[in-house]
């Protein structure tokens, strides 16, 4: 099932999300089966729970875009771990479509977290793999990659999105 995408402005995607106690689970399985069909219709190559309503601290990435089955990844309860080095790049978020802003982040992460059995592993990835872990680990606490832009570039963005919200084009 493809969910829709919480947009900024719903409280949702500021609060620490709970974590998951309950594991192996049909519910669970089939939320993160859901979890990924909904990334791949929104074309990201991230997806946190609360990005689609839940409150809970799961998160899929995919850097292929659904190319490459082995680079599906599933994180419950991460935490990072170590990182090191910095990048770059421009960054947007499904649940802040339209804009895209050049934001710092580590080149390197290693991060700690649950599979859907879990089994707790940890796991290293580099620029973009890398980039991903901060962004969707952020979710997870309540934090979207605007808090990691100039606050003049933020509030220019928030601007913009209220007058969306106004013209009633932000839903
Ligand atoms: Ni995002």
């Amino acid at each position: 099932m493809v969910y829709p995408i919480v947009k900024y402005g719903d409280p949702v995607l500021e609060r620490e999300a709970e974590n998951v106690t309950k594991f192996d689970t049909p519910d669970l399985h089939k939320l993160i089966e859901d979890m990924f069909e909904s990334m791949y219709a929104a074309k990201g190559v991230g997806l946190a729970a609360p990005q689609i309503g839940i409150s809970r601290k799961i998160a899929v990435i995919d850097t292929s875009v659904g190319e490459k089955a082995e680079d599906k990844i599933v994180l419950i309860n991460p935490k990072l771990l170590h990182m090191e080095g910095k990048q770059v790049s421009e960054e947007g978020c499904l649940s802040i479509p339209g804009f895209r802003e050049q934001v710092r982040r580590a080149k390197k992460a290693t991060v700690r977290a649950q599979d859907v059995k879990g089994k707790v592993f940890e796991m290293t990835g580099e620029d973009l793999l890398a980039r991903a872990f901060q962004h969707e680990i952020g979710h997870l606490m309540g934090k979207l990659y605007i808090s990691h832009i100039s606050a003049l570039k933020r509030d220019l963005i928030k601007r913009k999105i209220k007058r969306l919200v106004k013209a009633g084009e932000w839903a």
